[in-house]
């Protein structure tokens, strides 16, 4: 099927995201692009996206292979969010979300990790960049880093290299033991805090990750908590924020937490009349697992690498990540880009 690549919305250093067109339906649907030869993460979250169905993780609308200005083209397809990220809504509300707000959005981001989890997925990479906003709430995206945590599972590796972005990371991932689904929740608080502030979960740490990252895995500090919040934002936070992971509270022991509560009856009758289900189940597996690699927003590093060589080996290469907190992806809704409107072969 044809379809039209529209205006980017945003670009990271793995991908670049378009809106796009299908020529014969015009529904709208957002393309996750790369040259193909560069497209083993974008296969990988294809193939863990292309599993899931719930109303808190953005949508799964296939995939397809498409030639552009003579390059081949690995395209995901996927629901398009027109609210852009949770991060976009961020800078809109001048760098503050109002606690109420905060409240809905961090129930319907449990309710997405308590079906990862539940369905023995890791997001890895959970922050407010990774979220987008759309009419029927906040949705987990970006599951370039996810991974299987059942050993069991054909695709589940014991050599998945620990992923993510630094400022986010749980003492055990900053540590490189181990990474599974309490780390999504130790992310989740510093998202909240990342609403709640406007500024990264370690404000004072962003031109220096090196530090931030021995700080994360060796000092026992947490994050500030926001001072203003109420009592049940700053418990909620501190069962997220638990030094030890077999401390932290789960996504299903979350949802009931008072802070949150209040929104899971409103929540189902919202979603009422919300079903989808993956468009299709595709059989694409010509990657293969990254060994050691790093991208500018966030860093795939082996589990056996020590903390001092994983980080040094970061400065050294000359792709140095950007640790500014908030550019993973640049958003550039509002500045329209003039994008060359190439026809492709695709599905959607
Ligand atoms: N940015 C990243 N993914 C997106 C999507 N699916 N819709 C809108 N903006 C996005």
């Amino acid at each position: 099927m044809d379809w039209i690549r529209g205006n980017t919305v945003g670009r990271g250093s793995s991908a670049t995201v378009s809106v796009a067109t299908c020529c014969r339906s015009g529904n709208v649907f957002a393309a996750k692009s790369v040259e193909f030869s560069h497209s083993e993460m974008l296969q990988r979250e294809q193939n863990i996206l292309s599993t899931l169905s719930s109303p808190q993780i953005v949508k799964y609308m296939g995939y397809d292979i498409t030639m552009e200005s003579n390059k081949l083209m690995y395209n995901l397809m996927m629901e398009y969010a027109a609210a852009g990220t949770l991060h976009d809504a961020i800078r809109d509300q001048r760098g503050r979300i109002q606690e109420s707000m905060i409240g809905q959005y961090t129930h319907q981001i449990v309710q997405g990790l308590e079906y990862l989890h539940s369905s023995g997925v890791v997001h890895c990479d959970i922050k407010c960049q990774n979220i987008l906003i759309t009419e029927s709430g906040a949705k987990i995206a970006d599951f370039g880093c996810a991974k299987w945590t059942s050993p069991d599972h054909p695709e589940a590796s014991a050599t998945m290299p620990i992923a993510g972005t630094p400022m986010f990371m749980a003492p055990e991932v900053a540590r490189g033991e181990e990474q599974g689904s309490p780390a999504d929740i130790w992310a989740l608080g510093c998202t909240i805090i990342e609403m709640a502030t406007g500024m990264s979960p370690w404000p004072n740490a962003n031109n220096d990750p090196l530090s931030v990252l021995y700080k994360i895995a060796y000092s026992g500090e947490l994050p500030n908590f926001p001072g203003f919040l109420s009592t049940k934002a700053k418990d909620f936070l501190s069962k997220c924020l638990q030094t030890d992971p077999k401390s932290r509270w789960t996504a299903k022991q979350l949802i009931n937490h008072p802070f949150v509560q209040e929104f899971n009856l409103s929540q189902r009758q919202n979603q009422k009349s919300f079903t989808c289900s993956p468009t299709s189940i595709l059989d694409h597996r010509a990657w293969t697992s990254t060994e050691e690699s790093e991208t500018l927003d966030n860093i795939f590093v082996t589990k056996s690498s020590s903390l001092s060589r994983r980080i040094g080996g970061l400065w050294l290469n000359s792709r140095a990540p950007n640790w500014k907190w908030e550019e993973t992806w640049i958003t550039i809704r509002e500045n329209v880009e003039g994008v060359k409107q190439d026809k492709n072969v695709g599905g959607c």
